[in-house]
């Protein structure tokens, strides 16, 4: 048998992420241990996070990108713990993943599950599906600026944050949006700036979207202010369909979308870099939770979303349609954790998503 053959490296990393990826896991086996799998993989899993940090000073270890660049995919829990700054666990790991592998095009989706009571009003919720896309590697995080007249309690502090945006930069993950579009039955493309304000970057942006946009005249093209854009998403939802937005403002619209699907710990995302040049990460949208880990209650949803996304940049498009099937089944027979308003726990909820996999594939 000629099965492909995949090597992940997975970083389950703090609170939840732990947990969640270990239910991502089990599908990803369950998949390929079936009589008729076509593919098979292994796993190097990395301790990194906040624990390493606090006992080596560092999020991950000094060649952890060397370590990592020759797997296939890159399976990822989620950063932050209470006890390390925010700042320093993101940047240390994720962010340091993001950027130096060039994973331009984060994809977010936005499911509205059956069985899953979503707060928006809307009479055909499951109807509505979007995807946002976010540029993932410069914008508001670039990372450039610094601090200074940190001096001894005058409070003359000050602190340069700036953003950055490159014509390439825009380009690439517009024209991403653009292809994402042509595939999807209602090609349309939503570009959400602020523009106005941001009188630099993002009429940058603007021009580049409007330059972009010429070459694909099969495409609806909308455009929004972000402020207004955040009344849309819970006001004229049928609308969406592509969005595309900068680092910041997609990172805040995709948690948005998907507590009005129901819950954060639905959210599939996909950091990509689409050149294929280095591995791309998989994760869910949700952070580590500290609030809830531990518990054995967190969704795995989101992480086994995240998986399949994995599976689809593998070249297992099949596979991945029938792991969003079985997740569908299992919320609509009425296993939902805690966040979507039942008692299934972790484990449970991935044993019915097993359970429907079985019946399906
Ligand atoms: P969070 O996403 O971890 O949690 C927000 C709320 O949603 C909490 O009440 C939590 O219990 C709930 N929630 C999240 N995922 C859930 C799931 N799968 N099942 C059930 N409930 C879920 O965001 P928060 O609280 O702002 O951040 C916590 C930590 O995570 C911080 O250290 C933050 O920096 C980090 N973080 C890391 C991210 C990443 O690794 N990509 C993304 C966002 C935050
Ligand atoms: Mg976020």
């Amino acid at each position: 048998e000629n099965k492909q053959h995949f090597k992940l490296a997975v970083i389950p990393g703090d609170g939840i992420g732990k947990e969640v990826i270990n239910e991502g896991i089990r599908v990803l086996e369950f998949l390929s241990t079936q009589s008729n799998s076509k593919f098979t993989f292994e796993t190097d899993y990395f301790p990194w996070g906040c624990e390493y940090y606090l006992e080596n000073g560092k999020m991950m270890a000094d060649d952890g990108l060397e370590k990592i660049e020759d797997h296939d995919a890159i399976y990822f829990g989620a950063v932050g713990f209470p006890g390390v700054p925010d700042h320093i666990s993101l940047w240390g790991l994720r962010i340091a993943i993001c950027q130096n592998f060039d994973q331009w095009a984060n994809i977010r989706p936005v499911e509205f599950l059956p069985g899953v009571k979503s707060k928006l009003n809307h009479p055909e919720k499951e109807k509505l599906n979007w995807v946002l896309i976010r540029e993932n590697t410069e914008g508001e995080y670039s990372g450039i600026g610094g601090r200074n007249f940190t001096g001894r309690g005058a409070r003359k502090e000050v602190a340069v944050q700036s953003s950055l945006f490159t014509e390439e930069g825009c380009e690439r993950v517009i024209r991403y949006a653009f292809e994402t579009a042509l595939k999807r039955d209602r090609k349309k493309v939503t570009s959400v700036t602020k523009s106005n304000a941001q009188q630099y970057g993002m009429v940058l942006w603007d021009e580049v979207f409007a330059r972009v946009s010429k070459e694909y005249p099969d495409v609806e093209t909308d455009q929004w202010l972000v402020d207004a854009m955040a009344a849309n998403f819970v006001l004229r939802p049928e609308e969406l369909e592509v969005v595309v937005a900068s680092n910041l403002l997609a990172d805040i619209l995709s948690d948005l979308g998907s507590a009005l699907a129901g819950s954060l710990g639905i959210a599939a995302s996909a950091n990509l870099n689409p050149d294929r040049r280095f591995p791309s990460m998989f994760e869910a949208v949700h952070g580590s939770a500290p609030d809830i880990a531990g518990e054995g209650i967190a969704n795995p949803i989101g992480a086994i979303g995240s998986a399949a996304l994995m599976l689809e940049h593998l070249g297992l498009k099949e596979e991945a349609v029938l792991v969003n099937q079985a997740i569908k089944d299992a919320t609509q027979s009425g296993f939902l954790t805690a966040d979507i308003g039942g008692n299934t726990s972790t484990k449970e909820m991935t044993d019915s998503i097993l359970q429907q996999l079985s019946n399906i594939y």
